[in-house]
């Protein structure tokens, strides 16, 4: 053998063990990618495996009032297959399709959201709602229609049909950063999720909960929160009342007076980076949110939702939003065979469309639940923040949307 056959002969053998090697370590690498959980790029939280798609039965297994007024109750759902149940991330919500029928009204089907309420579970599912009435200042609109019928007809044995856990409102996995956890009334559910799902996987984790309502009656979760923070020393529970009754008793039913704002979390929180994760009503978002940000607090460290439309209903809408709120656009409703004008007046499409008497479902009216989903037939939709829902190609979702130019929509 030459000496040049050689040199390709012992480049050749060489070539040939370098490319073994990247083929064993692509392998490898695939096996490892389908073993482990798939994981968000933000915050690596394990992603649920064994999601459904669209609707599978649960029967409520359980019924709990959770405050001394009864107005906020836990349904305990237990999937009607047997088959274990996916988990969640913590803060995430569920999707239900209810079927609501009256004494005088006719039955009709209604979507709403609700927040898990306790940490991932594969035997079941918690939710807590609370009986929403009319508003005090219009008193002769009617009560909320699912949480009513929850409330008042759904019962243990009860079957209902419940889309998969959703959400990018979740907890993330870094117990270096303390997590400070912030609800208003009913926005407590989600809150309690990611607290019992901290305690449980990151008990090294500084957690601080900030729980505003207005008093003891409808303290939920009372004692288990009391007992919880007597529990763990990393847990630091603050309540603050804004009607405090003459028998709730400060340092005993609360701890602080008022409303949360920045000035009180200034005065409890020790220093350093916190991440935050604020849920309720949209006037305490509408505040909180933007004063943590003026605080200094870094937008990735922000994680906030709120319940309901993302606008009061008929509200115009903002500059934000659509930025051509002054000019005429013509939306046409193709099955509807309507063509209206847009002029800015209405806070989304779907609110264009029922004030202008053109049918079209809907559930959360703030981008979760997909109900709104409707295809686009031509033209462009925007919208202020990313909606929750992954709106399928060619789609836009009503709720949450307004026009960017001239639409066809198939509604
Ligand atoms: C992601 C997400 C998570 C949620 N999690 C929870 C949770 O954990 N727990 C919980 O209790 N809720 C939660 N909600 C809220 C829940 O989905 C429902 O919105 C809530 O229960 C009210 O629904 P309803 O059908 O009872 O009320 P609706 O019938 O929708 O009525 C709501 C209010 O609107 C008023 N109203 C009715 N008609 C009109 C009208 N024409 N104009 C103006 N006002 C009118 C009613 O009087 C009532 O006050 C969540 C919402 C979202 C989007
Ligand atoms: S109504 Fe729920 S996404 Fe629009």
């Amino acid at each position: 053998m030459t000496a040049p056959e050689l040199l390709a002969l012992i480049c050749a053998t060489l070539l040939l063990q370098i490319l073994g090697g990247v083929g064993v370590m692509v392998w490898r690498k695939r096996r490892w990618v389908k073993s482990t959980p798939e994981t968000s790029a933000e915050n690596e939280m394990p992603v649920s495996a064994g999601a459904w798609q669209g609707w599978r039965d649960f029967r409520v297994a359980r019924r709990e009032f959770e405050d001394a007024a009864r107005s906020q109750c836990s349904f305990f759902l237990e999937p009607a297959d047997g088959q274990p149940l996916p988990a969640f991330k913590p803060g995430q919500f569920l999707t239900f399709s209810l079927r609501v029928s009256g004494d005088a009204a006719p039955a009709r089907t209604v979507t709403r959201c609700y927040s898990l309420s306790d940490r991932p579970d594969p035997a079941h599912y918690r939710i807590t709602v609370k009986r929403v009435s009319a508003p005090a200042d219009q008193p002769e609109l009617p009560p909320g229609v699912s949480s009513t019928y929850l409330h008042d007809q759904v019962r243990e044995g009860d079957v209902l049909s419940v889309k998969t856990p959703a959400g990018q409102f979740f907890i993330d996995s870094d117990p270096s950063i303390p997590a400070v956890l912030i609800a208003g009334g009913i926005g407590i559910t989600p809150v309690m999720s990611m607290l019992r799902w901290c305690l449980m996987e990151q008990p090294q984790r500084e957690v601080h909960l900030y729980y505003g309502l207005r008093r003891s009656d409808e303290h939920a979760f009372k004692s288990q929160l009391e007992s919880t923070a007597e529990a763990h020393a990393r847990f630091h529970l603050n309540v603050v009342y804004s009607r405090p009754t003459a028998d709730d008793v400060e340092g005993r039913d609360y701890q602080h007076a008022g409303h949360i704002d920045v000035d009180l979390l200034r005065r409890t929180l020790p220093h350093g980076r916190h991440r935050f994760f604020v849920c309720g009503p949209p006037a305490m978002m509408n505040s909180l949110v933007p004063a943590l940000a003026e605080w200094g607090v870094a937008r990735e460290d922000i994680h906030h939702e709120a319940f309901g439309p993302a606008a009061p209903r008929g509200a115009p809408s903002s500059p934000g939003v659509a930025a051509n709120a002054a000019e005429s656009i013509e939306i046409r409703f193709a099955q509807a065979r309507r063509t209206l004008i847009w002029t800015g007046q209405d806070a989304s499409l779907l609110d264009f469309a029922e004030r202008n008497g053109v049918a079209v479902e809907s559930g959360c009216r703030s981008g979760s639940c997909g109900s709104c989903e409707t295809k686009l037939v031509s033209g462009e939709v925007r919208y202020a923040d990313t909606p929750d829902h992954d709106i399928a190609h060619g789609h836009c979702l009503l709720c949450v949307g307004t026009p960017a130019s001239p639409l066809v929509l198939d509604a």
